[in-house]
């Protein structure tokens, strides 16, 4: 999906934006110096939309950031967002490997976010706050003004996250239905 759309389905990550959050744990001063700016050039990290073919690296993420549920099926989940016109799954690729995932959608009238999840072993070194950025910046193309997220109540650490990164608590309660019920 997303072929002829207008939002962007790129985004370069240069490795150094990482380094600040201390990866390599590298001092800030080498980052200055001009041949590891090179180097990390070359290391840079890209955003993209998923392609089909990314299913299985991107619900195995899933899995182990503890994002799937026995009543959601994650590839259907992963094959629909991308089927959309107005939906993606957005991956981080570190060398051709995923290392994060964000899904996104508009609705027409505001920008979704789910499946936000980072590779365990790479959590808390910023990349969680890129993929927000794409996110939003891919929403925005699309045309939303306000992105909206829903976290399980029990999840303290992502709440924690996303008030480091500016989101507020909205004063609403979320209501839902199953759809395929016959009642
Ligand atoms: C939530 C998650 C995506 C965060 O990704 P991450 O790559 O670890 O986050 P970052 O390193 O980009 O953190 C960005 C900022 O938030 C801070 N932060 C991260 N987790 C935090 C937490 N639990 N509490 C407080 N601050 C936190 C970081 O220190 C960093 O602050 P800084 O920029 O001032 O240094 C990651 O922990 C994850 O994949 N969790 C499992 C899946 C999940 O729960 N997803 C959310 C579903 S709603």
């Amino acid at each position: 999906m997303g072929s002829g759309s207008t939002c962007p389905s790129r985004f370069v990550v240069p490795k150094v934006q990482v380094l600040q959050s201390g990866t390599l744990g590298l001092p800030l001063a080498s980052v200055r110096n001009q041949n590891v700016v090179t180097l990390l050039y070359h290391w840079q990290m890209m955003i993209e939309e998923l392609s089909e073919a990314d299913e299985n690296a991107a619900t195995t993420l899933w899995a182990e950031a503890g994002l799937t549920r026995a009543w959601n099926d994650a590839a259907t989940d992963f094959h629909r967002a991308r089927d959309g016109s107005t939906s993606a799954v957005l991956g981080l690729r570190d060398d051709g490997e995923i290392v994060g995932t964000v899904m996104v959608g508009f609705d027409g009238h505001r920008g979704w976010i789910y499946y936000l999840a980072v590779m365990p072993q790479r959590q808390r070194q910023g990349l969680g706050r890129v993929l927000m950025s794409a996110a939003e910046g891919w929403l925005q193309a699309k045309g939303a003004t306000k992105v909206q997220l829903m976290v399980r109540s029990e999840n303290e650490y992502a709440l924690g996250f996303y008030q480091r990164i500016d989101y507020e608590e909205a004063p609403v309660v979320v209501l839902s239905r199953w759809l395929d019920i016959k009642r």
